[in-house]
């Protein structure tokens, strides 16, 4: 989370800028800050969104043509003006952003203090920012060199860029664990954490790799590892569009890109789905495929919503490849002294590609042997350069912080591995192959039906928007839907929501129902349904408010409640791609009429690059 934003070239770098800080502002809005050098280094920076520090420079003189820009997520320090990025080393001299944290940020504070340092801000930052300023005075080296020092001391994750008041036409940047793409223009740079502020610039970008650095100046740019050794830089080029990343005429990025899903859902089949020859074609699991078919297990790491969509996946690869899945929480993994053992897969499922949790989990799993498989949404991010392989979502950028689009993308891709590989296993029949695969091929026009009809589902938020917790239960397939609906409706709308196996109620969280508590049902039909109709009983019993959703033409529960949010019929394997997107329209539609800023709740961050 945060947003890095700098610029060194023709243009007038704060315009530049703070466009870009808008275009990155769902990654963390704690407090946001621009300095510029014109031979004499000047900062601006407020808590709060960009808008705010935008207000307060209308009127100031704002002429450079170099700049950094941040968008903050604090880790230490409370979002305040003083703890706001950019940071001015005690020298004056350097001017700096950071993404990241600084884990040994204590011991360094404190060699610094017997210097005779003093702080102005709680930050990690500024512990850095000072410990290179001190090098750069005390070794009388380059600005460069002194940072290659200071890095070689630093324990944690950064990207940082700096701005030397001494030298007014160069950058340096450098990264280890958070994101940093630069843009490459005609005599001009740009850096951010992801490309949608580079995006209306330029579409040739450079992807900086961890313990990389970068000297940059309008008309050249050299990257150096910490080694001091020269580093090509691979120059890529860049599929994404503008329109890609604005809101499109809806009013939240979330809601477009619930609607974008029958599309994002089709871009993830395209090239891969090959009904005519009755195939799977994916190259990144074709190469493991040894591997995948033989693996003694398959270890799924992931966080949130892309934790949820490990568990369908649980449910999926276990039935149609009998392989032994575990489903890990990539925080707890880490932390515990897992066993892995050599042959085991991992499958590391993220969005953003950059989840600090899920990358260190990973590197804990690469060290014991196992082959790292990423399912990840964003091209060139961190966990896809440490995977061994891996298949993109292809969702396109998600810019709200709700993931929405990126979990069905999730759902589709996993349940085409496990097709993949149950068919080089023989473990299911070619009938059912088939079947699951015209069964996938359907999902983007039923999702458009589901899209279609919103009617019921807005009539429903509207009748709870104003509940103070909700319960989401389901069996089976739709355990893990459940999860994921309460999740959606916690973050968005700040309800406190559980998700449950709906067999699970009756020991103990039975006692919750009473006549004030909404109780949703995943109710299609499954092999589970007649338990569930069953359990729904024991809430109606109790007096719960029922809501369900239930296979469209399914009438069996309409005695128990009216409110009953219809899909259209889908195997049950199939089924959760498509009866998670009325729970994400649920959870919208409560956030806005609860007034909420659904595309930048509270407290959260898009990617959450700190542990
Ligand atoms: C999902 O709506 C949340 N924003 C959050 O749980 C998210 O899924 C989680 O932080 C994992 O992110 P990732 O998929 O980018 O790794
Ligand atoms: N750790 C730094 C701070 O708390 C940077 C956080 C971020 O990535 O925004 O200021």
């Amino acid at each position: 989370m945060c947003g890095i934003v700098a610029y060194v070239g023709h243009r007038e770098a704060y315009p530049v800028i703070l466009k870009g800080l808008k275009r990155l502002e769902y990654r963390g809005y704690d407090s946001a800050g621009i300095a510029l050098n014109d031979s004499k280094l000047s900062v601006y920076k407020k808590q709060g969104k960009v808008a705010r520090l935008e207000e307060s420079l209308v009127g100031v003189e704002l002429k450079a043509t170099i700049g950094i820009g941040h968008t903050r997520w604090a880790t230490h320090g409370e979002p305040s003006d003083r703890n706001a990025h950019p940071h001015l080393s005690a020298s004056g001299r350097l001017a700096m952003i950071h993404n990241g944290i600084i884990e040994n940020y204590a011991s360094l504070k404190l060699e610094l203090e017997k210097k005779g340092y003093a702080f102005k801000s709680d930050t990690d930052t500024e512990v850095l920012l000072n410990f290179i300023d001190d090098i750069l005075i005390r070794n009388q080296c380059s600005l460069e060199e002194a940072v290659r020092i200071a890095l070689k001391r630093v324990v944690g994750a950064y990207v940082i860029v700096l701005m030397d008041e001494e030298d007014p036409s160069t950058l340096i940047a450098a990264r280890k664990g958070s994101p940093l793409v630069i843009g490459v223009g005609e005599n001009e740079h740009f850096l951010a954490s992801d490309a949608s502020p580079i995006i209306e610039y330029t579409k040739q970008v450079v992807y900086v790799n961890d313990y990389e650095l970068a000297i940059i100046k309008g008309n050249e740019l050299i990257l150096k590892n910490l080694g001091n050794e020269i580093v090509t830089p691979f120059v890529q080029q860049l599929d994404l569009e503008l329109a890609a990343i604005e809101k499109g005429g809806y009013d939240h990025f979330m809601l477009k890109e619930i609607f974008e899903q029958p599309k994002t859902i089709f871009d993830c089949l395209r090239g891969r789905l090959d009904i005519a020859n009755q195939d799977i074609i994916m190259s990144g699991v074709q190469h493991y495929m040894e591997e995948l078919k033989t693996a003694n297990r398959i270890i799924i790491i992931a966080c949130g919503t892309s934790w949820h969509a490990g568990l369908v996946a649980e449910y999926i690869i276990e039935e149609l490849c009998r392989i032994p899945v575990e489903v890990e929480y990539a925080s707890e993994f880490r932390y515990r002294n897992p066993i892995v053992n050599k042959g085991d897969v991992l499958f590391a499922i993220s969005q953003s590609g950059e989840t600090a949790d899920t990358l260190v989990a990973i590197e804990r799993a690469k060290e014991q042997g196992a082959i790292i498989f990423g399912i990840l949404n964003v091209v060139g991010s961190s966990i896809a350069r440490i995977s061994h392989a891996g298949a993109y979502t292809h969702a396109g950028p998600e810019i709200g912080v709700a993931s929405t689009k990126a979990f069905t993308a999730q759902l589709v891709v996993l349940a085409m591995i496990a097709l993949k590989i149950a068919k080089e296993k023989k473990s299911i029949s070619n009938a059912r192959f088939m079947h699951l695969m015209h069964e996938l091929n359907a999902v983007p026009e039923k999702v458009k039906e589901i899209l279609a009809s919103t009617e019921k589902i807005k009539a429903v938020a509207s009748k709870h928007a104003a509940a103070s917790s909700f319960l989401f239960l389901g069996r089976g397939y739709n355990f893990p839907i459940a999860l994921e609906g309460a999740l959606k409706l916690k973050e968005i709308s700040y309800i406190h929501a559980e998700g449950y196996p709906a067999a699970e109620m009756k020991h103990g969280p039975i006692a919750l129902v009473d006549e004030n508590l909404p109780v949703l049902f995943v109710a299609t039909k499954d092999a589970y349904h007649e338990k569930v109709v069953s359990n729904m009983q024991e809430i109606n019993a109790r007096k719960g408010k029922l809501i369900a959703v239930v296979t469209a033409g399914d009438h069996s529960v309409l005695s128990l409640t009216g409110d009953l949010i219809e899909v259209p019929e889908a195997d049950e394997v199939i089924a959760p791609i498509l009866n998670v997107v009325p729970l994400q329209l649920l959870s919208y539609y409560i956030g806005v009429e609860r007034g909420l800023d659904v595309d930048r709740p509270r407290n959260l961050a898009k990617s959450v690059t700190v542990e």
